[in-house]
């Protein structure tokens, strides 16, 4: 079977966060599931390149919307490699055989007769790349997608008759493409409303597709950046060239967040309808990570970098966090605790301690070499149960149902914990059970063979340390025989690993990941903003009352200012290496006074001190004189 798994391909104005990791590191364990499973795989990401955005992110950085998308491209494609992300083609909108295929299917769609020319007259919100209605917008001006503020934009547009194919639609939506199924009826209730045709192309800017043949004397049209950036899943299969792969379309399961699904479940399969070409066969919208509840934004400065988490954890951990964590298609928020929780509960507990009371086992009883055709005779319930597990686990795949999956495969090692407990292979063996004893560490083996295949998609670096030590292979014929066949091997030559996940102290982790937090990384040099934006934050003058170390903390010192207000203010500030706190107390310091509480080391902080570093070290900024307490900084 040909499964064709892609992501949306990322916008490069923004460097890669976690939201873009989590649909990748998705679409990744499903390229290697079903690579498992012995399917014919293709896994498609990539960038998208053209469109307004792009085109102000770039001169605000005093640079062309190419080498700017290069650069960006770039970071993606190095950070997926250095995640192991095993994706076969990457995509840039801006590659010459997208642009000839996305010239070519606008021709098609105008032969067909689906494209008019017209007027457009209404809102656009640039960072969505998005049209509205005056009514659909939030207070009359915003967009109801993201907040931002939206333009009028009044120009010569080329039209999709997207109406034409409401219809069409509804009827494709019966065979239940989209997942979740409450995602999918939203869009029906979308669709049922009736739709707009779609104001396919722009002529106030340049950085984009130009539609082919295009009328002397007429503006220059450049197509609509969502039209060029869908056709991207049909031109990386050759579209309009060698048509090389595109017996992998068939297949097709597009993963894209909910903010994206109108697009996907919408507008692109109505222009695959005026393409003649047929529908994708599935699409996974899943939820979106939020920072304590909030919606991360650069903005905000409250974005998890996904390479750091992937440091301090390492891959695995994190791809495992992310799947198992939160039910596919909710959101979801990304608490170190959670994420401690389960490394010591599920990975090392349940998983790692298997595998080191195996380890142990079979070397002291029969010195790490286990040969037994008994397994199943033995414990024939158990055996039972296995196959019962797996054969409920394997469906949650294609339900999307991802972290369901992985608490059935859990269940496997669950069982086989509850085993060794319940059979008490120490006992056996002094009782002179060597048989039972040794069908019973056979049964285990299996058991977790059977569950890291199940799992190897997913943690592939553990997968491949298990299986050295169990002498197994991660491979579509175990797959096939262990899983599907059911099969139970009898022999297992034993190599000892060290412990697979080592227990992790909450506190350590978090100091460190805070300590992250305090130094504030600019990543790249900011865009320009507007006075407005910049007059969002509340700066104001306070004095130090109180200061000392928090305890248990290298960096970090608790403040009490005098802002002014009812009462003081308590804050953290992390430059107890650059101050005595004794010497603080009197000082006046500036104060960020309007931030989001936060906690630090179980302590409230209510705001931040601002200071200065350079290659000398640490200044706080100091009013040159004293000033009224709470007075603003402006
Ligand atoms: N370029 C378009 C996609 C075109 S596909 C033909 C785009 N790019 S994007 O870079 O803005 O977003 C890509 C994906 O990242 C979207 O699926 C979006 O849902 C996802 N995420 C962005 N922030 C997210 C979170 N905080 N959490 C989870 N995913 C979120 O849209």
């Amino acid at each position: 079977m040909k499964r064709y798994i892609t992501t949306p391909i990322y916008y490069v104005n923004d460097v890669p966060h976690i939201g873009h990791a989590y649909t990748t590191i998705i679409a990744d364990f499903l390229k290697r599931f079903y690579a498992l499973r012995g399917d014919e795989t293709f896994f498609l990401t990539g960038t998208d390149e053209h469109g307004q955005k792009i085109e102000q992110s770039a001169s605000a950085r005093g640079k062309t919307p190419m080498q700017y998308a290069t650069e960006v491209s770039g970071k993606f494609r190095e950070l997926w490699n250095e995640f192991g992300i095993d994706y076969d083609h990457f995509i840039r909108t801006t590659d010459d055989y997208h642009i000839k295929a996305v010239q070519l299917a606008f021709e098609k769609m105008r032969e067909r007769g689906d494209i008019y020319k017209g007027e457009y007259e209404g809102q656009y919100c640039v960072s969505c790349e998005s049209f509205f209605t005056p009514t659909q917008l939030k207070e009359g001006k915003f967009c109801p997608d993201c907040g931002k503020s939206t333009s009028g934009v009044k120009e010569e547009s080329y039209f999709f008759a997207l109406s034409k194919y409401q219809d069409k639609l509804l009827e494709w939506y019966e065979s239940n493409p989209i997942l979740p199924s409450y995602r999918q009826n939203e869009v029906i209730n979308f669709v049922k409303n009736g739709l707009n045709d779609l104001s396919i192309t722009r002529t106030t800017f340049e950085w984009g597709i130009e539609i082919p043949n295009q009328k002397e004397g007429e503006r220059k049209h450049i197509i609509y950046v969502w039209l060029d950036a869908l056709l991207n899943y049909v031109s990386a299969l050759g579209y309009g060239g060698d048509e090389k792969n595109m017996s992998f379309w068939q297949g097709s399961i597009h993963l894209v967040g909910k903010d994206i699904l109108r697009f996907h479940a919408i507008y692109w399969p109505a222009f695959l309808l005026s393409l003649g070409l047929p529908l994708p066969q599935k699409i996974y919208a899943h939820g979106w990570w939020l920072n304590e509840g909030q919606k991360m934004s650069k903005s905000i400065g409250n974005v998890i970098n996904p390479k750091e988490v992937s440091d301090e954890f390492g891959n695995d951990i994190f791809r495992f966090f992310l799947l198992r964590e939160v039910p596919f298609g909710q959101d979801g928020d990304f608490s170190l605790n959670a994420l401690v929780d389960r490394i010591n509960s599920e990975l090392s507990n349940d998983l790692g301690n298997l595998l080191n009371r195996l380890i142990g086992m079979s070397e002291k009883y029969f010195s790490l070499s286990l040969n037994s055709s008994k397994a199943k005779e033995f414990f024939p319930t158990e055996a039972n149960e296995l196959e019962n597990l797996i054969a409920q686990a394997l469906p949650l795949v294609e339900n999307a149902q991802f972290h369901r999956y992985l608490e059935e495969v859990w269940k496997i090692f669950s069982l086989s914990n509850t085993m060794i407990a319940r059979y008490e292979p120490w006992s056996l063996i002094k009782n002179g059970e060597s048989e039972k004893t040794e069908a019973l560490l056979v049964f285990l083996c299996n058991a977790l063979f059977k569950g890291t295949l199940l799992f190897a998609p997913i943690m592939p670096t553990t997968a491949q340390k298990i299986a050295d030590s169990l002498g197994i292979e991660i491979a579509p014929s175990s797959f096939e025989k262990m899983i599907i066949q059911n099969h139970y091997q009898e022999r297992f030559e034993i190599t000892k690993i060290t412990p697979l996940f080592p227990r992790v102290e909450k506190k350590e982790k978090e100091e460190k990941v805070e300590e992250k937090k305090a130094e504030v990384k600019v990543e790249e040099k900011n865009p320009l903003i507007k006075i407005d934006d910049f007059f969002l934050s509340d700066l104001r003058v306070g004095e130090v009352l109180e200061c000392k170390n928090v305890e248990g903390s290298e960096k970090l010192l608790l403040f009490q200012v005098d802002l002014g207000e009812e009462k003081p203010r308590q804050i953290i500030s992390g430059i107890a290496q650059y101050y005595n706190p004794q010497d603080l107390v009197g000082t006046q310091v500036c104060v960020v006074a309007n931030l989001k509480p936060a906690k630090l080391m179980g302590l409230v902080s209510e705001g931040m001190i601002l200071s200065v570093k350079d290659e000398n070290g640490l200044k706080l900024i100091i009013p040159q004189e004293k000033r009224k307490n709470g007075s603003k900084i402006g």
